[in-house]
């Protein structure tokens, strides 16, 4: 995936990361495909878990993301919506730490597009009539029972459709550390909303 190469100067840094970015929403085997997404609890404790990254635009600093909405990570949002987005590619040895803002859509456009997107094994998550993290009697899916082995028809998806939600996040602090024998690199960017533009500097690693 990278070379020490791109890592020489920050304008190729910065280009490299948003390729790769872009790359890893569409590609499964991409160890960037599943980041860590880390919110700030409602007592105020980081909360970290893994996620899907479904989509990423350069142009308008996006990452989009899914979620049951009835999940903590979107009452959370909603009470504190600063974010922060880890991913690591081993083979790459390449970290990639975003900071932003993040606002979770359950009902507009896109939200409306991701559903319309979205395969009915995708959709079947969202039926579970109890919320994700709902304390169980014994180990159990949460699916309704007569989808547990197959998944559901289009009309039986639609009972999902209430429960989907996107996390649209705004990033605004992009951090690179790209570790080799020649020698770690670590940069970071800033947007600057003023110039509209990526303000980069190198850091000690
Ligand atoms: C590989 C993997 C992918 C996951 N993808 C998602 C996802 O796209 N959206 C999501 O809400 N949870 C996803 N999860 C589950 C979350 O990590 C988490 O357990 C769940 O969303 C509840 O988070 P919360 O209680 O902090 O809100 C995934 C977990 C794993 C292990």
């Amino acid at each position: 995936m990278t070379g020490a190469m791109h890592f020489a100067a920050l304008d190729t840094a910065l280009e490299h990361l948003w390729q790769a970015l872009g790359r890893a929403a569409h590609d499964r085997r991409s160890p960037w495909h599943t980041p860590v997404l880390a919110s700030v609890g409602l007592d105020g404790a980081p909360q970290a878990r893994v996620l899907v990254l479904r989509e990423v635009s350069r142009e308008l600093r996006l990452l989009r993301l899914h979620t049951d909405a009835r999940t903590p990570k979107v009452a959370e949002i909603a009470a504190d919506p600063r974010v922060s987005v880890l991913c690591y590619d081993a083979a790459a040895r390449l970290q990639l730490r975003l900071g932003g803002r993040a606002r979770t859509e359950v009902d507009g456009p896109v939200a409306e597009r991701a559903w319309a997107d979205a395969n009915l094994f995708a959709r079947r998550c969202y039926t579970a009539p109890l919320a994700p993290g709902v304390a169980a009697d014994g180990p159990t899916s949460g699916l309704p029972p007569e989808l547990e082995r197959r998944e559901p028809t289009a009309d039986e998806s639609l009972a999902g459709r209430g429960n989907f939600g996107t996390i649209l996040l705004t990033v605004d602090r992009l951090e690179f550390l790209h570790l080799a024998v020649t020698g770690h690199r670590r940069g970071l960017f800033k947007w600057d909303s003023g110039s509209s533009l990526w303000t980069g500097g190198w850091l000690v690693p």
